[in-house]
């Protein structure tokens, strides 16, 4: 499993995209505690999906497999079918089900035509578990 952990796969994105993912991560009151190394991780892995006008990124209830940060476009989060809010580019979203190992406690869905960040959970798992062994070393 260590040589799982260690082959983290980048993703090659330009500067302005790693801004967005890092800003959006540290704006989350989640996902804000977690170190620079981590968040660098994150930001390297992450690899970008279009999802078209109306269709949804997340269902409430659903197991989670994914952390998401959106890059354009507008979305809408539901539960029970109401409305509970609007996000536009620059959020962090999906991280409830990732960290808490909890369904998903929302349905998120896409307003327009948008772009996301994708993060796998096992991805993130390596990432956490990675920096946490680094952190063994050092001490
Ligand atoms: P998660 O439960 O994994 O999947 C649905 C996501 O919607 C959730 O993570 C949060 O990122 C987001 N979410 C849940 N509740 C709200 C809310 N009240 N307002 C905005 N976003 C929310």
């Amino acid at each position: 499993q260590n040589s799982e952990i260690l082959e983290l796969k980048h993703h090659e994105k330009d500067f302005r995209s790693k801004q967005l993912i890092k800003d959006a991560i540290h704006d989350n009151d989640f996902l804000k505690n977690l170190d620079s190394t981590q968040v660098r991780e994150i930001v390297d892995c992450m690899y970008e999906k279009k999802i078209k006008q109306g269709h949804y990124i997340i269902r409430e209830g659903d197991a989670g497999q994914h952390l998401y940060v959106s890059a354009d476009g507008e979305l809408e989060v539901l539960k029970s079918n109401k409305v509970l809010g609007k996000m536009t580019a620059g959020r962090a979203f999906g991280e409830l089900a990732i960290l808490y190992n909890c369904t998903r406690t929302a349905s998120v869905r896409a307003l327009t035509d948008i772009k996301v960040w994708v993060l796998d959970r096992r991805v993130f798992q390596a990432i956490m578990m990675k920096t946490g062994l680094q952190r063994q070393e050092e001490n």
